[in-house]
């Protein structure tokens, strides 16, 4: 059996090297392979001291999540972290790659700690709904400061070791052969017969307790997200750690730890962690090859031609944008240097990288110019005839090899296929908006995508740092959304109004309501996007009315909402009630009440419904690829697992039941697709289906 921990001696110091790919989480072997290696060490004459070092990419990105919801099998991560801290020889852990939760845990347990230059570390756990459980609340803020850990633990986000403040945690940082390093430097330590320095014995930060608790803790709370379960236990946590005993702050986090494992919005979040590793594995790839990308084509001159422009150029390709006229190839550059000032601006990129990606870029009036790509995405969205006739023309330009993207939405990747000699070449791209911090693409294939063409769009997409989802023909994301507007009209239709369900659905946890996504996106966007509709007998045209009375969404003053006067005072308007009753007036409507439960559910049972028309039809593969869309495209609560995960956890038969109900008034739609019927008939949940 590969030992999961090498214990080898070097000059008087035990090192211990964890080695369980690919990141090293301390599942059972490894926490196991520390204990031995540390009693091993421990019972030796000869060692004086101990290093801890991760072998392969990283020192340990966490405990092992796999394990969660599994009984724990001893010993447990708090006792390995006790029993270093209070180890009689001095343990270093030297840190490179990503020490991360239970791996940066082990790290403050340790007496000395040395990084290399390029680590990052942090604590990511509230990401997983969970806290640090295994003395991270106790030890990160005696070291750091109770304001350091909060901002580490409540944003998750790790931090290079270079960063301002993170030096405290850090007795040297190093620019070489880490293990060389970190063993010269335990050798230093004994021969200046320096023993442990516990961190448990710390008390930096906690000077005055009770002034901490009200000013720090306190105002993180205001921040922290309300609608989150760990965050608040976090601060408890925190708060522990300054006004009790050590052992007591262990206690109180280790039940706190406990708590916020046991909740379903805990494995909402592990559920939605793995499903986003998940999504990337195409298992048809056999022999697929990534070609090799240096330079990018792109044609348009709208937002999303320069938003994907400027993301290829951050990436370091040169970038061909064509256009097909001079006046739209000039508003390009221009569009184009402005985001790149823009993104030197916000402190994305420093001047010197912004004036290297424009000596990268040129434009061109005429397709022709991009007969030197290696990839072309085509940003446009125009008619289907259109588009094939620019297919066509690619076809006859482009390189032999050149993977052909539409990357514009709604076109169908088949037709555009046809349109070309090289249809393995062809596939569709659906990027989402804001094109630099949503870390989703859906892949779209066609019959014909070759395994290349899959493989080269996957490699572009992890160096964007996007999930990929494969999609099959068509788009996941926009039918589920049209789902669940159309749910909601129907809602307001029957007597509720946008603002309730508006209302409701934050309620939910989704960032905006749909009434006010939708005056956001502004009405003409909304209504161009109408081809992806879901099957429905009916739609109630709410926005046409409200478009007809003059409102064209927030940036024309007027949609669901009234955005006159200041920026931020979004109003709700009598004139949008009027509006509504007079349609259902028109059409006979009698109204009715609903509750915000009510409609939650109805919305979580439409996307579901959708999601499961999407499975049958073959579009998305897996349950979990279209949570992971919908979470990162459109804002669904990721503490709810997206809306296959949050349907699961809602019960499949008892959905089941209120689609038949719900389809006595609009049968086409509300109709439980048949993978409900299997599902529940089988006792089985969406979750089953998530095979790799
Ligand atoms: N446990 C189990 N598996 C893990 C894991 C973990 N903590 N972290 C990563 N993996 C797995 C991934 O699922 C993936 O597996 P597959 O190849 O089978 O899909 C593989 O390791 C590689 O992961 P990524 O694809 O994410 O690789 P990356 O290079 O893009 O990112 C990473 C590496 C930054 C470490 C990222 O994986 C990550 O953020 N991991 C989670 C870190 C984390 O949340 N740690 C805290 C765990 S909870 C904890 O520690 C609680 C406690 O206090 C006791």
């Amino acid at each position: 059996m590969v030992q999961a921990v090498l214990f080898e001696i070097e000059d008087n110091v035990a090192v211990l090297t964890i080695k369980s790919p690919p990141v090293n989480a301390l599942s059972h072997a490894v926490r196991s392979g520390i204990v031995d290696g540390l009693d091993r060490a421990l019972g030796d004459d000869d060692v004086k001291a101990v290093v801890l070092i991760g072998g392969g990419r990283t020192f340990p990105a966490g405990a092992d999540i796999r394990e969660f919801g599994h009984p724990v099998q001893d010993p447990w991560l708090p006792e390995v972290c006790n029993r270093l801290e209070m180890a009689s020889k001095p343990v270093v852990a030297a840190v490179h790659g990503t020490a991360l939760g239970g791996g940066f845990e082990v790290v403050l347990a340790a007496h000395y700690r040395i990084a290399d230059k390029d680590a990052r570390f942090g604590l990511p756990e509230v990401t997983l709904g969970i806290l640090p459980g295994a003395g991270g609340t106790q030890r990160a803020p005696r070291l750091a400061g109770a304001k350091f850990a909060l901002d580490m633990m409540l944003t998750g986000r790790p931090v290079p070791v270079t960063a301002p403040g993170a030096k405290v945690f850090f007795d040297a940082v190093v620019d070489g052969d880490l293990r060389k390093e970190a063993v010269a430097f335990a050798q230093n330590l004994i021969s200046e017969g320096k023993g442990p320095r516990r961190t448990r014995d710390q008390r930096i930060g906690f000077e005055d307790p009770h002034a901490y608790q009200n000013e720090v803790t306190n105002r993180y709370r205001m921040v922290a997200r309300q609608q989150e379960y760990a965050p608040e236990q976090i601060i408890r946590c925190v708060e522990a750690a300054a006004l009790l005993p050590f052992d007591q702050g262990l206690a109180f986090e280790r039940s706190s730890f406990q708590d916020c494992l046991e909740t379903s919005q805990s494995a909402a979040l592990r559920h939605a962690f793995f499903a986003e590793r998940r999504a990337g594995k195409f298992p048809e790839l056999k022999t697929g090859q990534a070609r090799e990308l240096n330079t990018i084509g792109v044609i348009g001159a709208g937002g999303l031609a320069a938003s994907v422009a400027v993301i290829c150029l951050q990436e370091g390709w040169h970038v061909v944008a064509a256009t097909t006229t001079v006046r739209a190839a000039e508003h390009a550059a221009s569009e184009i240097s402005k985001l790149l000032g823009g993104a030197v601006m916000r402190k994305h990129m420093t001047q010197t990288e912004a004036d290297e990606a424009l000596a990268r870029f040129t434009t061109a009036s005429d397709l022709v110019a991009l007969s030197e790509a290696d990839m072309i995405l085509d940003c446009t969205i125009r008619p289907p005839s259109a588009k094939r006739d620019v297919f066509t023309q690619l076809d006859a330009i482009a390189k032999e090899g050149a993977v052909l993207v539409d990357a514009g939405a709604h076109s169908k990747v088949n037709l555009l296929a046809q349109a070309t000699g090289a249809p393995g070449d062809v596939v569709a791209l659906h990027l989402y908006a804001p094109l630099r911090v949503s870390k989703v693409a859906e892949i779209v294939l066609g019959g014909n995508t070759s395994e290349d063409t899959v493989a080269t769009v996957i490699s572009f997409l992890r160096k964007l740092d996007k999930f990929p989802v494969r999609a099959k023909n068509e788009q996941i994301g926009p039918r589920i959304l049209a789902a669940y507007r159309l749910a909601a009209d129907y809602i307001v239709e029957a007597g509720g109004t946008p603002y309730l369900v508006d209302q409701a659905m934050r309620g939910f946890g989704m960032n905006l309501g749909p009434y006010q996504a939708l005056d956001y996106e502004g009405f003409e966007a909304s209504l161009s996007a109408q081809g992806s509709a879901c099957r429905a007998s009916h739609q109630p045209d709410f926005v046409g009315r409200l478009q007809a009375a003059g409102r064209n969404g927030a940036r024309s003053g007027k949609g669901f909402y009234l955005y006159e006067g200041k920026p931020a005072s979004v109003q709700q308007d009598p004139e949008v009630i009027e509006l509504i009753r007079a349609y259902r007036e028109e059409n006979g409507i009698d109204p009715r009440g609903f509750s915000e439960d009510a409609i939650r559910y109805r919305c979580l049972a439409a996307m579901a419904n959708e999601g499961a028309r999407l499975l049958r039809e073959g579009v998305a593969r897996r349950p979990s690829d279209i949570d992971t869309v919908m979470i990162h495209a459109f804002g669904f609560p990721r503490w709810q697992g997206g809306p296959m995960k949050a349907a699961d956890n809602a019960g499949l038969l008892h959905m089941k039941v209120e689609l038949e109900r719900f389809a006595r008034e609009e049968p086409k739609f509300w109709t439980p697709d048949r993978i409900f019927d299997h599902l529940a008939k089988n006792g089985k949940v969406f979750d089953d289906l998530n095979t790799q």
